[in-house]
């Protein structure tokens, strides 16, 4: 089989590495890709969101499988824009079509969705620019802090936590004003959940799933989680608290209850999902869901997956998932994340990096890197996560820990307390 995988991040390094181990495959493009992406596949150059010439690139490569990394494409329409042309019959497609990309595209389709299908979530109501008043009498009903949504895609930025009700409400007007643009056209207001945050994914054929190993990410750029939200500075798995009791609360609360709503909604789902949890006082709720994998998470999630990928991924392209067998590797891994001094704000790029054949006992996915001129130089704010196995979570730590320090390039920056819970 010929396999694409889109997008040029961690994820989709990690993706393309657990893939091209498996038997089952011919070829593997990742498009745009990235310089770690290029030594197990071929990169192409390309614009993920030009449909047009991700289908040229699909027919040029006979690929079977297209495999969508990141949710703007899908919440775009990719499957549904691909599923449509004649000459593409053949194509499987990993991610969900725009229908279920609204589960993370639309904050109050999921609310209401959850709501609807009984899912644990924070309360909440959803205001557009005529309902200002309304929102801030909303405002006034709940506690500290107040977290402001914005209902569509923004970058990850969409999300106001804030202590104070005069600035809650200020943030509220310019949010409808255009603060996030379309994005915040609309904006959820939720409840307060106090808790600690875990990452649950599956990957569904629509009616039957597989839990992957669970993850916790560190999403803020400071020790102790402080400062401002990242893409994530660093992951482990397993999650300590998330036992099997935890864990069976999940897949009869959460997981089945979505499974069965979607069901109920007419909403033909394929390929993964991702459950932004928060675990309230050993209750999980739903923060957000994502159509996605996450990153850094499929950096310690891929890693954990003893069995072959392909292998389920077919399973999900023709709905017989539940003849599928998924086993994990019993050890830990751990991912730090390093990036380049000054982000999520303003950073350098172009630093050359060195040392890599110095690193022995870690697996380094390539995030925001190219080659250039036979280098490998940072171009992101996330340039590598330097991913380790151990017997436990401490010992893989230690050599990802160790390996961030063999790692050089200027103006480097990584969190020293990944692993440790907050
Ligand atoms: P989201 O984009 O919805 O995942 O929100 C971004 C981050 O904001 C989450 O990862 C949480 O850390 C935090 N957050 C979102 N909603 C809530 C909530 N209702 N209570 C507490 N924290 C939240
Ligand atoms: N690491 C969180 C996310 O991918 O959304």
């Amino acid at each position: 089989m010929n396999i694409l995988i889109l997008g040029s991040g961690g994820r989709e390094h990690a993706l393309a590495w657990k893939i091209s181990k498996s038997p089952k495959i011919n070829k593997l493009f990742v498009a745009p890709g990235n310089a770690g992406t290029s030594k197990i596949a071929q990169n192409i150059s390309l614009d993920p969101n030009d449909f047009k010439s991700v289908k040229k690139i699909i027919i040029d490569n006979n690929i079977n499988y297209l495999i969508v990394g990141a949710e703007e494409q899908l919440v775009n329409g990719i499957h549904d824009y691909l599923l449509n042309c004649k000459d593409l019959k053949n194509l499987k497609i990993i991610g969900t079509k725009k229908e279920g990309a609204k589960l993370e595209g639309s904050k109050e389709f999921s609310k209401k969705f959850m709501n609807k299908y009984n899912i644990p979530t924070a309360k909440y109501s959803a205001f557009d620019k005529e309902n200002f008043e309304k929102g801030v009498e909303f405002l006034e009903k709940l506690k500290p802090p107040y977290v402001l949504k914005a209902d569509g895609l923004a970058g990850g930025k969409g999300v106001l936590i804030i202590d104070n009700i005069e600035e809650a409400k200020t943030s509220l007007k310019e949010m409808l004003n255009g603060k996030f643009g379309k994005a915040s056209e609309k904006v959820v207001i939720e409840e307060f959940l106090d808790g600690i945050e875990v990452s649950v994914f599956i990957l569904t054929d629509g009616k039957n799933y597989k839990i992957l190993p669970e993850a916790k990410d560190y999403k803020r750029i400071g020790e102790k989680d402080t400062g401002l939200n990242t893409g994530g500075m660093g992951a482990i798995s397993p999650v300590d608290f998330v036992d099997e009791n935890f864990l069976r609360k999940i897949e009869e609360k959460i997981i089945k209850r979505t499974i069965n709503g979607l069901q109920k909604e007419k909403i033909e789902y394929q390929g993964f999902l991702f459950f932004g949890l928060i675990n309230v006082k050993n209750e999980p709720y739903v923060i957000e869901y994502n159509v996605r994998m996450g990153d850094p998470e499929t950096e310690v999630v891929m890693p954990r997956i003893k069995s072959d990928l392909m292998d389920l991924l077919e399973g999900v392209a023709n709905k017989n998932l539940n003849e599928k067998f998924l086993e994990f590797e019993k050890s830990a891994v751990s991912t730090v994340i390093l990036v380049s001094e000054g982000y999520p704000l303003s950073y350098e790029k172009g630093k050359e990096i060195k040392g890599f054949e110095n690193v022995k006992d870690s697996i380094i996915f390539h995030s925001g890197t190219k080659i250039e001129k036979g280098k490998i130089i940072s171009k992101g704010g996330r340039v590598l996560a330097i991913t380790s196995f151990g017997k436990d979570k401490n010992e893989a730590l230690k050599k990802s820990y160790k390996n961030s320090e063999i790692i050089k390039f200027e103006n480097k920056f990584y969190r020293k307390d990944i692993g440790f819970d907050i």
